[in-house]
């Protein structure tokens, strides 16, 4: 070494200390406050009512251990009570039908399977998004049959079921995974008037695609089937917490990239426009209401031509709107949740914290952002294949940027 190497490493550690070097501060944005601890089962959804009544879902689809219920009421700090009653989360025999081979789903229209997704609307209905699938203690994922995928909606008031919707096999294939669901009750979305839901088709399987269903006929349709804005991007690979994350298909399978598609849908322009993103992505895309709702001869053709890109805004699953034409979505990878915002077509950093890591769900009420986060690629289905999850999971909530409110339409904002 050169002597006057040597003055210059001396001369660097006398002058500067650990604490002036730049570094990450890992956090930023508002504190975090822990609305509930989930030590039971193994969360995915949340949606908070107007007084703050909470609800979230634990799907059989996803952990093969969550078989005491399918959707809850958050009654304490961590404690949880079936919703809407303990009967419809009691499918008898299970989730499973082990009298087909291979095995399947069960198939009925009055419990609940799997449920995935949980969204409440403007006349305080929790809309429930049953996948009708179910996971195997090995780690299979039964396909759905006729019966099981279903949009059931509990009257917060009464606790009673309003109306059960079922998706037919020819809307909800038998290896879809419908992920989650956006309300729309404007009258003038449908002839019916009765509003409409949109549903994400994120199958692992690659049945990827948008499902729309018109809340007053039943009728369900999908579209943007197999448009790369709905898939996972080739190769996707992702870390969190500084973690690998590869995803393993089922048992005796080698991993492969996460395959996830199209996942968290959201509104802009009141409902106008629709968002979604593919978890196995970092891209958020949109398009006008009008090319969903369409489902004419040539409905699927234009709808495929008026995709608009938004541009990368992190890795992420739920997608949550609010009135300032925010969408807030996960960014794993930087311990962080991000805002896309539709004012000037920008992402920036809304808060950061290291135990921000898979934010599954999100859901706005009373100017609180509300977000689960369940170390969901820790779970038996992602490299290295064991079970590293830490219980308690965890529901966060933080004040919502600028004051937004939830977006609800029904031609008010609730
Ligand atoms: C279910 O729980 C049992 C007992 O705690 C555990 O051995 C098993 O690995 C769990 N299965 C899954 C799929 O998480
Ligand atoms: C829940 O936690 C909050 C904050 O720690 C506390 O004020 C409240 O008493 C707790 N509620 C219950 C039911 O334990
Ligand atoms: C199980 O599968 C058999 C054969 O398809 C069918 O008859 C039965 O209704 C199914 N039961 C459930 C609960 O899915
Ligand atoms: C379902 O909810 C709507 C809106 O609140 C209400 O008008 C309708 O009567 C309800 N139907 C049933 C069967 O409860
Ligand atoms: C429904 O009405 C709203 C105004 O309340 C308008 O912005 C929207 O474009 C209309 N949607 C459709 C599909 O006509
Ligand atoms: C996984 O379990 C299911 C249901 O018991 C069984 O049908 C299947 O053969 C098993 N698969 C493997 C690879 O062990
Ligand atoms: C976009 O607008 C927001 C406020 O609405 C602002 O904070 C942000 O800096 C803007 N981004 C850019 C790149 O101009």
């Amino acid at each position: 070494m050169k002597l006057n190497t040597i003055a210059a490493l001396v001369s660097a550690a006398s002058y500067v200390s650990a604490q002036q070097i730049a570094q990450d501060p890992g956090v930023q944005g508002p504190p975090l406050e822990i609305v509930h601890l989930y030590y039971n089962e193994f969360p995915t959804g949340v949606a908070v009512s107007s007084s703050n009544r909470i609800f979230s879902c634990y799907p059989a689809g996803l952990d093969a251990n969550n078989t005491q219920y399918q959707v809850a009421e958050l009654t304490g700090n961590s404690t949880e009570t079936p919703y809407p009653n303990a009967r419809i989360n009691s499918p008898p025999g299970g989730s499973l039908n082990y009298s087909t081979y291979p095995v399947s789903s069960a198939n009925y229209q009055n419990y609940f399977i799997g449920v995935q997704s949980v969204a409440i609307d403007p006349l305080e209905r929790l809309w429930i998004l049953d996948t009708g699938r179910a996971l195997t203690p090995n780690g299979t994922l039964a396909p759905a049959v006729n019966g099981g995928p279903k949009l059931v909606a509990v009257d917060l008031a009464t606790n009673t079921i309003n109306r059960t919707i079922l998706l037919p096999p020819t809307v909800a294939y038998p290896l879809s995974y419908i992920n989650d669901v956006r309300i729309d009750l404007r009258p003038n979305v449908t002839a019916s008037g009765q509003g409409v839901a949109y549903i994400t088709d994120s199958s692992q399987m690659g049945t990827n695609g948008l499902i729309i269903v018109d809340l007053g006929t039943n009728e369900a349709w999908r579209h943007l089937d197999n448009s790369p804005t709905v898939r996972a991007t080739r190769q996707h690979f992702k870390e969190v917490w500084g973690e690998s994350v590869y995803f393993l298909p089922g048992p005796g399978l080698p991993y492969t990239y996460d395959p996830t598609g199209a996942d968290g849908i959201a509104f802009l322009d009141g409902g106008d426009t629709i968002v979604w993103s593919p978890t196995g992505s970092r891209y958020l895309y949109s398009i006008a209401n009008k090319y969903l709702l369409d489902n004419s001869l040539n409905s699927e053709i234009t709808a495929q031509t008026n995709i608009r890109y938004l541009g990368e805004k992190g890795t992420s699953d739920g997608l949550m709107q609010d009135t300032n034409q925010y969408v807030y979505a996960g960014n794993f990878e930087q311990n962080a949740i991000n805002i896309y915002n539709n004012r000037n077509n920008t992402v920036s950093t809304y808060v950061r914290d290291p135990r921000i890591g898979w934010t599954d769900s999100m859901w706005i009420s009373n100017g609180y952002l509300y977000f689960v986060e369940n170390q969901l690629w820790r779970s038996p289905s992602y490299f290295p294949g064991t079970d590293r999850r830490i219980k308690p999971y965890v529901l966060y909530r933080v004040p919502t940027a600028d004051g937004g409110q939830r977006v609800a339409p029904m031609n008010i904002t609730s």
